[in-house]
């Protein structure tokens, strides 16, 4: 059976003050039966490794860079983030495919940058409302998949995958879980013909995830547990749903 995995992606979110309350929050309400990570802004790796450690929760960034070192002013490089002690990194959110121009092959090359560190790569794919309006939905998720696929080859079981449709995305409009789990299977199988490992993955579901709506989706058969934006920044509504999934 699959453990459930829990992360939090703080986004452009935080300070000092703000970030050491969260995780002092999140650190009393411990231990959780899931496994449980945030990812948070690069400035901030620092204190939030130090505040975790020993704790139970893993901690990561939300990108990096598919390069491994050179004049690219702005990047990080995985190998930083894995010198911060990072187990996780977010790759292809949808608001870096929207808004920083990242396309599937890039996805996967930063999927391929962190497995290179031992980083483990949380590949975000997920359709747009558009998109799920005109019955795209199935080519839109396989396509972003496959580039990753394609490019990790026999690696690809290493990666966590997260379901985001663009919709969902704090817009307090979550995918139901019939809805979550049906494109959940999708993938599944799609992994399934590029890894015999397939049944060892995880693929979170994430897109408005709350307390009140947590369990519901992590119930469903190929749900192991959320991306969760919004409530990831409330330490009790955060161990709600870490407690939602297991
Ligand atoms: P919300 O939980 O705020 O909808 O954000 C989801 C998300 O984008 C997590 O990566």
């Amino acid at each position: 059976m699959r453990r459930k995995l829990v992360v939090g992606n703080w986004k452009m979110h935080g300070s000092h003050k703000a970030n050491a309350e969260l995780l002092d929050g999140i650190i009393a309400e411990r231990p959780f039966s899931a496994e449980v990570a945030v990812c948070v802004p690069f400035p901030y790796l620092s204190e939030t490794a130090v505040a975790l450690t020993n704790h139970d929760i893993a901690w990561g960034a939300q990108d990096c860079s598919a390069h491994a070192q050179g004049a690219y002013t702005g990047e990080v490089s995985a190998a930083m983030l894995a010198e911060f002690g990072c187990r996780y990194v977010i790759v292809g959110h949808s608001e870096r495919r929207a808004y920083h121009g990242e396309n599937d092959q890039l996805v996967a090359d930063k999927a391929q940058a962190a497995l290179d560190q031992h980083l483990v790569p949380v590949v975000c794919v997920g359709e747009t409302l558009a998109e799920r309006e005109a019955g795209q939905t199935d080519a839109v998720v396989k396509r972003q998949l496959s580039a990753v696929i394609h490019t990790l080859k026999a690696c690809i079981w290493q990666v966590v995958v997260a379901y985001e449709p663009v919709w969902a995305i704090g817009t307090g409009r979550t995918a139901t879980p019939e809805q979550a789990q049906a494109v959940h299977a999708l993938l599944r199988t799609q992994l399934h013909a590029a890894t015999t490992k397939s049944d060892e993955m995880k693929l979170l579901y994430g897109g408005s995830v709350k307390a009140d709506n947590a369990h519901a989706l992590f119930a469903q058969a190929d749900i192991d547990g959320g991306l969760v934006g919004g409530a990831s920044l409330k330490a009790a509504e955060f161990a709600a749903i870490c407690r939602a999934a297991g």
